[in-house]
């Protein structure tokens, strides 16, 4: 018997059922959910079982892992090894974090719209997200479809925004929150990096937009310009019609395509509740703007 595809959303969120993660999957299983990861951007796998290796081998299929932005920094004890990214709100002690956390301030910045490591100049091609615990109420996860976003805009509007490029940097959207306390080793380790603000996926060939509370400014308008356009971008696709929400169950694993989606964590009581998720990101293949040989202008 081969996988199941439950569509959750016409053409947005797919649950994927009939699949055990933690086994081999025959080629005929990987070609079938890559086919729906194309088709759908957001796949739900639920009441999967997997060891932080089982789930760092399902990722590999889809390409090259990073490592995560807390091991890049040198955090001097990591609860999971570094090829995973934690997302919970717990220490190293596996302690809920204090209300004064640096990591809980760093980590606030999820709750906005986002897509992973667009502050990257290699970006994400995509993450998957593993539930381990979670909240009973509150700490979902909402996903915009930015190729439906993409599609709703006026001709006029597509057409300005070919070939623009934006620079992303994890302090945009750090400053957002009201967080600014980088340290110096933190900002030359992630300099600003110009993306392509409307891309074309190569499996699909479809066009997306690619926003997102990392971007700043726009090459080529002036800064407070740029920085409106992007924001109007972001509340355009966010409308409710191009939201998909995760209410998580323990043992989902939600694997998304960064390169044509944002999401955004809602809150909950971190302060009383766990929240225990672990992340594997692959790596795009290229920047954004080298992918389609879009030339990158001076800073
Ligand atoms: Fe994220």
């Amino acid at each position: 018997m081969g996988i199941s595809i439950f569509p959750i959303t016409e053409s947005f969120a797919a649950e994927i059922g009939d699949v055990d993660l933690a086994a081999p999957l025959a080629p005929a299983e990987l070609a079938a959910i890559k086919q729906a990861f194309w088709t759908y951007a957001v796949l739900i796998f639920p009441a999967q079982t997997l060891t932080e290796q089982q789930h760092l081998d399902f990722a590999a299929h889809f390409g090259p892992l990073e490592t995560s932005v807390a091991a890049l920094n040198g955090k001097a004890r990591l609860r999971l090894r570094a090829d995973l990214a934690d997302v919970s709100n717990l220490n190293s002690r596996n302690e809920i974090w204090g209300k004064d956390s640096r990591t809980r301030m760093i980590q606030l910045g999820n709750r906005l719209w986002h897509t992973d490591s667009s502050f990257k100049y290699l970006p994400a091609r995509a993450s998957l997200l593993y539930a381990r615990k979670i909240p009973p109420i509150g700490g979902h996860t909402e996903f915009a479809d930015l190729r439906a976003a993409y599609d709703a805009l006026p001709d006029e509007v597509k057409a300005r925004l070919e070939g623009l490029i934006a620079e992303h940097s994890l302090a945009n959207s750090r400053l957002r929150t009201g967080f600014t306390n980088f340290t110096d080793a933190e900002r030359a380790g992630l300099p600003p990096v110009p993306q392509l603000i409307v891309r074309t996926l190569p499996e699909t060939n479809r066009k997306t937009l690619y926003v997102a509370s990392h971007a700043g400014r726009i090459f080529g308008l002036p800064d407070a310009d740029g920085r409106a356009l992007i924001d109007q971008l972001i509340e355009h696709a966010t409308q409710r019609r191009f939201v998909y929400t995760h209410r998580w169950r323990v043992g989902d694993l939600v694997m998304w395509d960064d390169r044509c989606t944002m999401h955004r964590g809602t809150e909950f009581d971190d302060l009383r509740w766990t929240r225990d998720m672990q992340r594997a990101t692959v790596s795009d293949v290229a920047n954004s703007c080298e992918q389609e040989s879009v030339a990158i202008p001076a800073a």
